[in-house]
């Protein structure tokens, strides 16, 4: 038996912010400079009252609309996040599992950055191994507009807030669901993308607060080429070790980090740009929610159909990555 994806959803906050809002904040941008080196048009930004928990049970309940399902059919929760409601504890997937009101249920986070999403379909296909648990919510959420530095034109212009999620129980055959999952990570490459300031070896203070240190840094070069050297071989290997080749993929659905990145992953693969779907253009780089999110508003708009082979390809700070390889 595998592990089978059996419904999607997601959310986004109401504010949409253009590319030219940076510019009226007086940030030395411009539209045109944002599109051609990024493909971002625009993004989604919470407003002060909104936090993770709140997009995360949205697009939760949106996901269990679209399976029929009631919250109590859920018997495990994981919510990818690098932006949880509290600095510690409680976790957000408890707040969400409060909100979802299904208690007595085990619930926790995953601190995997943009690979959060990944991290989480793995974790969740170990627990379904057990027999233990049906029906696992997985959640990818990050409100990075919360943690951007919005005086830094490097990153402040990528990244956006939103949330995806999907449910997984149990497929009847080996022959469908997840064929193949693989995660990793390089601790040895922490420093190209970090929030230096703000946790237990700097805890936040009034210096830390004017540095804004305790906000997103990053060389956005060296994450760029890790990036596309990592995901490449993973997607590789990970099809080598399934009988599967480039050519097999129906659909690639990779981490939406820069329009750049994700073409130059197809034309390393030789995969043709249509295979890719995307949806940075709209929200950015969403962090964990990005691959659900796009994956849910492609199965919204389109549809996977039956046996499409689709690749999930997820990579950020840590540096971590992973591929998820699901027949549909
Ligand atoms: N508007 C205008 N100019 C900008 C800019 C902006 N928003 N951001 C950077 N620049 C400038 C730089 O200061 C630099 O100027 P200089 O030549 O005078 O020093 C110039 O543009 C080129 O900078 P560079 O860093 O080489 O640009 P780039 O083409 O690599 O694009 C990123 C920068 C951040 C868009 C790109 O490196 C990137 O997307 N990296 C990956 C980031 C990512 O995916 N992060 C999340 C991973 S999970």
């Amino acid at each position: 038996m595998a592990a089978k994806i059996i419904s999607l959803g997601h959310t986004k906050p109401t504010r949409k912010i253009s590319n030219q809002y940076f510019v009226e904040m007086g940030l030395d941008t411009s539209d045109e400079w944002i599109k051609e080196r990024t493909g971002i048009h625009s993004r989604y930004f919470t407003n002060n009252e909104k936090a993770s928990s709140d997009l995360g049970y949205e697009a939760a309940i949106n996901c269990l609309d679209n399976a029929n399902l009631k919250s109590s059919a859920i018997d495990l929760i994981i919510v990818a996040t690098s932006t949880p409601d509290h600095n510690g504890f409680p976790s957000t997937a408890c707040l969400i599992q409060e909100k979802l009101k299904c208690p007595n249920i085990p619930a926790f986070d995953i601190s995997a950055a943009c690979s959060g999403f990944v991290y989480a379909l793995s974790t969740a296909e170990g627990f379904l191994a057990t027999k233990k648990y049906s029906n696992i919510l997985v959640i990818g959420v990050d409100c990075l507009s919360k943690i951007t530095n919005m005086e830094d034109r490097g990153t402040c212009i990528l990244f956006g807030d939103g949330a995806g999620a999907a449910l997984l129980s149990q497929s009847d055959t080996i022959d469908e669901g997840i064929l193949l999952s693989t995660i990793n990570a390089n601790g040895s490459l922490a420093n190209i993308l970090a929030v230096p300031k703000g946790g237990s070896k700097h805890p936040f203070n009034e210096t830390i607060a004017k540095e804004k240190s305790h906000f997103i840094e990053m060389d956005g070069q060296s994450v760029f080429k890790q990036a596309i050297k990592l995901v490449v071989n993973e997607i590789k290997q990970s099809l080598l070790s399934v009988n599967l080749t480039p050519p097999d993929i129906d659909y690639l659905i990779c981490h939406q980090a820069n329009q750049r990145i994700l073409d130059k992953i197809c034309q390393n693969l030789s995969i043709p740009l249509e295979k890719s779907i995307t949806n940075i253009h709209k929200f950015g780089n969403t962090s964990a929610a990005s691959i659900p999110l796009a994956m849910s508003e492609f199965h919204n708009q389109t549809g996977f159909k039956k046996g499409d082979i689709i690749v999930l390809a997820g990579f950020g700070a840590g540096f971590t990555w992973g591929i998820t390889i699901i027949k549909w």
